[in-house]
């Protein structure tokens, strides 16, 4: 039976192929994405155009932080399953734009939380960051993270 799935990061490298995926299945697909520049926009635009040829793709363009809009987006798209992998990647970037994590990850990642817990969305799956785990070569259980992580922003947590 055909779903109704919001992709964000859907012109990423994830994002598109699963968007892609899902689109071939037969499901509706709304892909969400906020075309930042921290790589090449032009590679974000052409993986959008492949998918803009699928009558069952919409594409929003949207940032994740825009609390008003992703709410009015799930309102109005009633999706029955979400698959989240819109973030801000690059742990060197962080050091000089912290904010833009807050705003992606944090604060974005709430705002997808949010529209799925009012709108009762059936399924959510998202993509952690593989540098959360750090170098650490012993420990890969997410249940058992060593706090060793690489980003300097959740290097905070270890300290409280
Ligand atoms: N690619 C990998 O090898 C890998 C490995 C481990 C985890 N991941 C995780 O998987 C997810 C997707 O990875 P990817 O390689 O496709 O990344 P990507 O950078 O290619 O795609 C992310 C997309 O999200 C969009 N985006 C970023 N911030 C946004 C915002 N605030 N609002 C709306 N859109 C926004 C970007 O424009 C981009 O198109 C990320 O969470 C990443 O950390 C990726």
């Amino acid at each position: 039976m055909s779903k109704t799935y919001l992709v964000t990061g859907t012109a990423g490298f994830i994002g598109f192929f699963v968007a892609q995926r899902l689109c071939g299945q037969g499901h509706y697909v709304v892909g969400l994405d906020n075309l930042n520049d921290y790589y090449d926009v032009g590679l974000k635009e052409t993986r959008l155009a492949l998918l803009q040829q699928q009558a069952n793709f919409r594409f929003a363009r949207m940032d994740l932080a825009d609390r008003d809009g992703i709410a009015k987006l799930f309102a109005s798209e009633k999706f029955d399953r979400v698959i989240h992998l819109a973030a801000q990647a690059g742990v060197r970037y962080s050091l000089d734009n912290p904010l833009t994590y807050v705003d992606s990850n944090l604060l974005g990642h709430m705002t997808i939380l949010e529209g799925c817990r009012h709108h009762k969305v059936e399924h959510l799956v998202y993509a952690s960051s593989s540098s959360v785990y750090g170098m650490n070569k012993k420990c890969r259980s997410p249940q058992r993270i060593p706090w060793i992580t690489l980003f300097p922003f959740m290097r905070r947590q270890k300290s409280q």
